[in-house]
């Protein structure tokens, strides 16, 4: 029997990335978003949601420049404690031990342990409600060699992601179960 619930953002699991951020000394953020998604291949962009009492919010709708860097599941200390404080009260870059390497077209440091790295520039900035929408675009994207298959695509196996779900729960990636295009007839 299906239970009619109060209408919820439930979807899962979602990817949980480190969006890196800057102002304009160069002082530098990390937040971790777990409300992200790909929004477009051509030109390629991505969105975050976040609210805007997050001092990253301040930063990015400023600078209108992010990166976002996907951790491996061994990060996930470090990528909670990004999520548990704030760049107001703390630098998180000595807090997690992260090393920022200078980004090649935007002014926010790629994570240097994080082995996919999306440099963007923000194109639209959507209120929502509690969360504000950005829509950025990539404009250089980076990954360790070490995680790439032999297409050069990024293979999870390699990349080990981490998910989140909605009962607040980290989860890793588990099986490939299949290849695109597995329906079609031979
Ligand atoms: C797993 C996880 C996912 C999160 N996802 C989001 C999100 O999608 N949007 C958001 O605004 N905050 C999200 N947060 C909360 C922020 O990461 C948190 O408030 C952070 O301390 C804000 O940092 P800042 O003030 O330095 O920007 C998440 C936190 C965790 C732990």
């Amino acid at each position: 029997m299906k239970v009619e619930r109060r209408p919820a953002a439930t979807l899962y699991p979602v990817p949980v990335v480190l969006v890196t951020s800057a102002d304009q000394d160069g002082k530098t953020n990390i937040i971790t978003i777990a409300w992200t998604g790909v929004a477009c291949s051509q030109p390629p962009m991505v969105t975050i949601a976040i609210r805007p009492n997050r001092y990253s919010h301040e930063l990015i709708s400023r600078s209108r420049e992010l990166v976002v860097n996907i951790p491996t599941a061994d990060q996930l200390k470090m990528v909670d404690y990004c999520g548990m404080v704030s760049g107001r009260d703390v630098d998180k870059f000595r807090g997690t031990g992260f090393t920022p390497l200078p980004a090649s077209r935007v002014g926010p440091p790629l994570i240097k342990e994080c082995p996919v790295n999306l440099e963007c520039v923000v194109r639209h900035i959507l209120p929502l409600g509690s969360h504000d929408l950005f829509v950025a675009e990539i404009v250089a994207s980076h990954a360790d060699e070490e995680v790439l298959d032999e297409n050069g695509r990024v293979d999870p196996k390699r990349a080990r992601p981490l998910a989140y779900s909605s009962q607040q729960k980290y989860w890793s990636v588990g099986m490939d179960i299949g290849t695109y295009g597995i329906s079609r007839k031979n």
